[in-house]
């Protein structure tokens, strides 16, 4: 609810010109080093689901681990990472998706999700949603159902919401 809004834009810092000139970098990490607050966040997205509502939750790297980890734990679900290329061990489903400058792709392990359970997605922010549409793809192939995808924060003005439109999004704030 708003509380929660408030919450996370009480402790987001802008960083400009971060990683590059010209870019405002929001930075998520005060509201993660603070417990009451990281509590409260990640309560909000169980009862925003509902604990009942997925059997999985799927983070992606780096900072949705932290996420996907701490909704994990409370729930008692396990917890799946979506990685960064070259670092899963085993065999992988991976989907590259553009970056303003060049490419990026995004790996799952094939056997990550148990057919048909409901993955409950996390990241930290929604941006161009590029990270985001390869992501619930590759849980799709990887023979997981897409419960639902919950950021902390939406860059609305990136309009990656439109990008999922046919996706369950959901942010705690968006700015
Ligand atoms: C950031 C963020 C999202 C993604 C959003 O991760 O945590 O995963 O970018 O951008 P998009 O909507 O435009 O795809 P980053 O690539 O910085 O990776 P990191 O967390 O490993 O540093
Ligand atoms: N903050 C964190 N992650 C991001 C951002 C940002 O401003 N833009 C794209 N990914």
């Amino acid at each position: 609810g708003p509380e929660v809004a408030q919450l996370v834009a009480s402790r987001l810092l802008d960083v400009p010109d971060f990683p590059k000139p010209g870019v405002v970098f929001k930075d998520l990490m005060p509201l993660f080093a603070d417990g009451v607050a990281f509590r409260a966040v990640i309560d909000g997205i169980i009862a925003y689901h509902g604990r009942d509502s997925f059997d999985t939750v799927a983070g992606i790297e780096a900072r949705g681990f932290v996420l996907a980890a701490a909704v994990a734990y409370a729930t008692g679900v396990g917890v799946v990472p979506v990685r960064k290329a070259g670092k899963l061990p085993r065999a992988t489903h991976s989907a590259s998706y553009a970056l303003e400058y060049g490419e990026a792709t995004l790996e799952v392990h094939q056997d990550a999700f148990t057919a048909g359970h409901r993955v409950l997605v996390l990241d930290d922010v929604l941006a161009t949603g590029g990270t985001a549409e390869a992501t619930l793809d590759l849980v799709e192939r990887a023979g997981g159902t897409v419960a639902g995808f919950t950021v902390l924060l939406e860059l609305g003005f990136l309009a990656g919401r439109q990008r999922l439109a046919q996706r369950p999004v959901h942010a705690l704030l968006t700015v």
